[in-house]
């Protein structure tokens, strides 16, 4: 194995160390000329680094510092050395550590790479590569990139399919920018006592829009609802659990802190009749002035939910009326009878159910 271009351009490199799957001189030629020739300054993270290849490869071509992660001894010895005969030292960090230890130490840091390769072996399982990979975007600079080498046949799916993915013979490599880190989260916030068909249908579509949905359950001091905010949550949960992208939380105080929290720079509501608009409005704009970043958007209700609502659903079910057409049908029962027993059997019922 050779360094193939840049100042330790021809150079050779030291024997493979046993275990250690390298990158080899024609992947690596081809995915340095797909990542532009040359570069000026800047610093790159060599993941599981092996050899240290990669990160040497990107040093002799221009970039500033490299920082090579790898575990085991005598591939960082390997690393110390190849550092060496390519006459890199000085602007090597080797880091002989566990590649989520030393992320942890990254992230607190606060350090950032311009280029960051992560070419783990083919044994570690995918929902690690996944969750090692997740953590990345925090570690990019502005422009910055992150390239995965992987085998033929993958069996994980990264970050939902983003990236371009190449193959080099039985290998792909795929390369993520920046904005591929990116989630895009929205808060569907409410007191959802109980949560209706209506919000149910609010949900799903912004699910549809949003990579993640967090639904915020209010404690609502003020309301004071029927039903804690635990069990309104239960009930909740219950009726999406066939929306992958959705989690629901207990939100006990301010709904743009609640966003921020989560990373969440929208807050979808439904909006039903004119009726609804003057409060909303009211509602979108104390939280613009809470927090600017935080933007309101409004998903419009079906015609055939315009005149839903939590309130109409509570009094109708006290008079022992017929709900069905109003609640998810998961959660009917709990409902009938939530509002018509003892507040105290309802939080038993729904504590029991929800285990169930
Ligand atoms: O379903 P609802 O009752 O209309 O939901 C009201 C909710 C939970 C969205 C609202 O009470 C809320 O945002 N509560 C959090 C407290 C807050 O941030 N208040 C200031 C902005 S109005």
């Amino acid at each position: 194995m050779r360094i193939i271009s840049g100042s330790a351009r021809g150079t050779r490199l030291a024997a493979v160390p046993p275990g250690v799957r390298p990158t080899s001189d024609r992947v690596r030629e081809s995915l340095f000329n797909a990542l532009g020739q040359f570069f000026d300054g800047g610093s790159v993270l060599d993941l599981y680094a092996g050899t240290g290849a990669l990160g040497i490869e990107a040093l002799s071509r221009g970039f500033g510092r490299a920082t090579f992660v790898e575990k085991d001894g005598r591939a960082a010895a390997a690393i110390r050395e190849n550092v060496r005969r390519t006459g890199v030292e000085d602007r090597a960090e080797i880091r002989r550590e566990n590649v989520e230890r030393a992320l942890e130490r990254l992230l607190e840091y606060g350090n950032t790479y311009n280029l960051i390769f992560m070419d783990p072996p083919y044994r570690i399982a995918p929902t690690e590569v996944e969750g090692v990979l997740s953590r990345l975007g925090a570690l990019l600079a502005p422009g910055g990139r992150v390239v995965v080498e992987r085998g033929d046949a993958p069996e994980e799916v990264l970050l939902g399919e983003k990236g371009v993915t190449r193959r080099y013979g039985g290998t792909l490599v795929t390369v993520f920018d920046r904005s591929d880190f990116m989630m895009n989260v929205a808060v569907c916030p409410g007191s959802f006592d109980p949560i209706t068909v209506g919000h149910l249908d609010v949900i799903r579509r912004a699910a549809g829009v949003f990579d993640h949905v967090v639904v915020a359950v209010g404690a609502n001091r003020v309301k004071n609802p029927r039903l804690s905010p635990e069990s309104r949550v239960a009930l909740v949960e219950k009726v999406v659990a066939d929306l992958g992208n959705v989690s629901v939380e207990v939100m006990d105080g301010l709904l743009v802190e609640f966003a921020r929290e989560r990373g969440a720079r929208v807050i979808v509501k439904g909006l039903r009749a004119v009726s609804d608009f003057n409060s909303e409005f009211e509602q979108a704009q104390l939280n613009q002035t809470l927090d600017p970043e935080v933007e309101t958007m409004f998903i419009m209700a079906s015609a055939k939910h315009s005149f839903l609502s939590s309130s109409a659903v509570r009094e109708i079910a006290s008079y022992g009326g017929d709900v069905s057409e109003f609640v998810p049908r998961e959660i009917l029962h709990t409902v009938i009878a939530s509002y018509a027993g003892s507040q105290a059997d309802t939080e038993r019922r729904i504590k029991t159910e929800s285990k169930g």
